[in-house]
């Protein structure tokens, strides 16, 4: 008999996410989890979007349950174009496509700028769902070392002129993974660079709704509306099980986006973007931004200084204003993946950095989330970690 399941090289390429696997090490019972990148779901506007649900049903069930257009609910893009006004965007809503979460606009970001070995420019580290996403064409990543303002930009130059990318990838704003935000001198020679070059950057935007202190660069759409795509999502602000995000990219090349989605899966749900949109027309979303912005701000807070009282002086950490990460740097020799089965026979987990290096690297670095675990937990989980490290450090 001959085998039957011939798959393609695209399947046996895909590794099973690390995220994952920490994610079920940290099932166990007991172990506080900074590894996920949930919001906290205690503040799932359940009640305001049940009420959604039910008017959608009861006056446009026929529309909400239907078929519907590749490009998405026109209300909801015509919302969107006029919320992004606040963040000084000029788009119209021609220029908006819905996606099923922004992992799939990632993934059609690959699909439509991606030729098998073409380069993608990114920092390190950089969002690992991204790297899974582009991952499914082939691409090789050139990447550039952060700092505390992100990606640094010595060499970008070499590297545009040298590999011929396609594209230029990154959160500019609180990044998952570390925390850090891009300055808007350094987002400008970004644009300058990737505008001589012809290289579009697609900017990854899910945290600049959630800034807790001080405030935060105009988006690099912003800056330069021609050389950017930018993706934005109600996952961290309302609920990812929703599945309700957004690209934006410029006339022209929206309608290659929106095609090749058409083949993916027609269109995003129809009933969630209009259960979504009555949310939003209801005026219920910024109070309840507002409502989360609190809490998560206090979670961070709580989380800095046990560190700052626990952690030994030899591990660094970043001080993000906003969004759901920050990083953590022990000294060069400690590796954290061995490290995370100290961690979770003490009962805390994080993800080990190198999930965050597309080229390798980062084996002494981890994220951290303190949107999930309770205040209490991050207290316990954070004096937890810091008896790891301190055995660790010790062992060196
Ligand atoms: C930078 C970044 N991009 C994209 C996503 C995916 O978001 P979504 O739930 O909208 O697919 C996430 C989720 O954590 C993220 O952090």
């Amino acid at each position: 008999m001959s085998e039957m399941w011939h798959y393609s090289r695209r399947a046996l390429m895909m590794k099973s996410s690390i995220i994952r696997e920490t994610l079920k090490l940290t099932k166990k019972p007991g172990v506080i989890s900074f590894g996920g990148g949930l919001p906290a779901p205690e503040l799932f506007p359940i009640k305001d979007l049940d009420e959604a649900a039910h008017k959608v049903l009861t006056e446009q069930g026929e529309n909400a349950l239907q078929y519907a257009t590749t490009e998405g609910y026109p209300p909801l893009r015509e919302f969107l174009a006029k919320r992004m006004e606040n963040f000084g965007v000029e788009v119209s809503p021609d220029e908006i496509m819905i996606t099923g979460g922004s992992q799939q606009g990632l993934d059609m970001c690959g699909r439509v700028l991606l030729d098998w070995g073409d380069v993608v420019v990114s920092p390190r580290p950089t969002y690992l769902g991204a790297i899974q996403a582009f991952n499914a064409y082939f691409p090789k990543y050139v990447t550039l070392p952060s700092d505390d303002d992100g990606m640094t930009v010595d060499g970008l130059k070499e590297i545009l002129e040298t590999n011929n990318p396609r594209m230029i990838y990154l959160v500019p704003t609180f990044q998952n993974p570390d925390g850090r935000t891009i300055p808007a001198h350094r987002r400008q020679r970004i644009l300058e660079l990737a505008k001589t070059y012809g290289v579009p950057v697609i900017e990854d935007d899910p945290y600049s709704e959630l800034v807790y202190k001080g405030t935060i660069p105009s988006p690099m759409k912003a800056m330069d509306s021609d050389t950017v795509i930018m993706l934005g999502t109600f996952s961290k602000l309302l609920a990812p099980g929703l599945r309700i995000a957004w690209l934006i990219a410029p006339p022209g090349v929206i309608d290659k986006f929106i095609r090749m989605k058409q083949g993916a899966d027609l269109h995003t749900n129809t009933f969630a973007q209009y259960v979504v949109y009555e949310f939003l027309n209801a005026g219920k979303f910024d109070v309840h931004i507002a409502k989360i912005k609190k809490l998560y701000a206090k979670r961070l807070k709580i989380m800095i200084e046990a560190m700052e009282h626990y952690f030994p002086a030899e591990v660094k950490f970043t001080r993000p204003n906003g969004g759901l990460f920050l990083w953590v740097e022990l000294p060069g020799k400690v590796d954290t993946s061995e490290l995370l089965h100290k961690a979770v026979e003490k009962n805390v987990a994080y993800i080990p950095g190198t999930a965050f290096y597309p080229d390798g690297g980062g084996r002494n670095s981890m994220r951290l989330n303190y949107s999930k675990p309770t205040e209490s937990e991050i207290g316990e989980g954070i004096k937890r970690l810091a008896d790891v490290f301190k055995e660790a450090l010790v062992k060196k």
